[in-house]
């Protein structure tokens, strides 16, 4: 079998071997759950930021794209569509929450849409594909509570530069625009060890100096 840096792009050539995955879906599915995907094989593809997810692309032609999701702790998604496309979904490090929505009303164009939620799955883990066909496709994720960090596995069939995002308790679509995060700086510093010690530096007390400061009524 494949090392692990060799596996993740053992996936993208799969990929493009099947060329057109809205065609194949199953065999889509089946090649992700085989891949065996694990952190290691992606670390290097992906950067972290605080509190959120970040979109980095790895492959884009006419037919499909390929993103990585990486989730800091306590990160989730809106409630969302995928624009018609087709999607697979899956973990690749990390737990997620996943919450699945019927569209009552609406929902095809920004502006009134009723949702009603249809199923809750909780803890889905690595390795565990979800598809989303077209028109049946609005849902959120997030990552699970024992988890400080995670990695989704995206395929968008075709590729998806906007989508409606929904506002459920008010009953209203909006439409997002979607692009890559690309974020600067050295990896180390976009990497779960670093999200970590973020949130042990922010937990840390204040010095007592620092708080006076802030405190002291400023002069005009
Ligand atoms: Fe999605």
């Amino acid at each position: 079998m494949f090392g692990r840096r060799e596996r993740f792009d053992e996936v993208l050539r799969a990929l493009r071997l099947v060329g057109a995955p809205r065609r194949h879906p199953e065999l889509v599915a089946e090649l992700l759950a085989e891949s065996n995907l694990r952190f290691a094989d992606v670390s290097a593809r992906v950067r972290f930021s605080p509190g959120r997810y970040t979109r980095n692309a790895v492959f884009r032609c006419d037919e499909y794209e390929v993103l990585l999701l990486a989730w800091d702790r306590g990160a989730s998604s809106a409630v969302h569509d995928h624009a018609g496309s087709q999607c697979w979904f899956m973990p690749v490090a990390g737990k997620f929450d996943l919450k699945d929505y019927a569209v009552r009303t609406g929902g095809h164009e920004p502006g009134p849409a009723e949702l009603e939620l249809i199923r809750t799955r909780r803890a889905v883990a690595p390795g565990a594909v979800g598809h989303k066909d077209e028109g049946d496709d609005v849902h959120w994720v997030g990552l699970s509570e024992g988890s400080a960090y995670g990695v989704t596995l995206h395929v968008y069939a075709r590729p998806i530069d906007q989508c409606l995002v929904f506002d459920v308790p008010r009953g209203l679509a909006f439409a997002r625009r979607l692009g890559d995060d690309a974020l600067a700086g050295p990896r180390f510093a976009h990497g779960p060890l670093a999200m970590r010690a973020r949130r042990m530096f922010d937990g840390l007390p204040r010095p007592a100096s620092w708080v006076r400061n802030r405190l002291r009524p400023t002069s005009h």
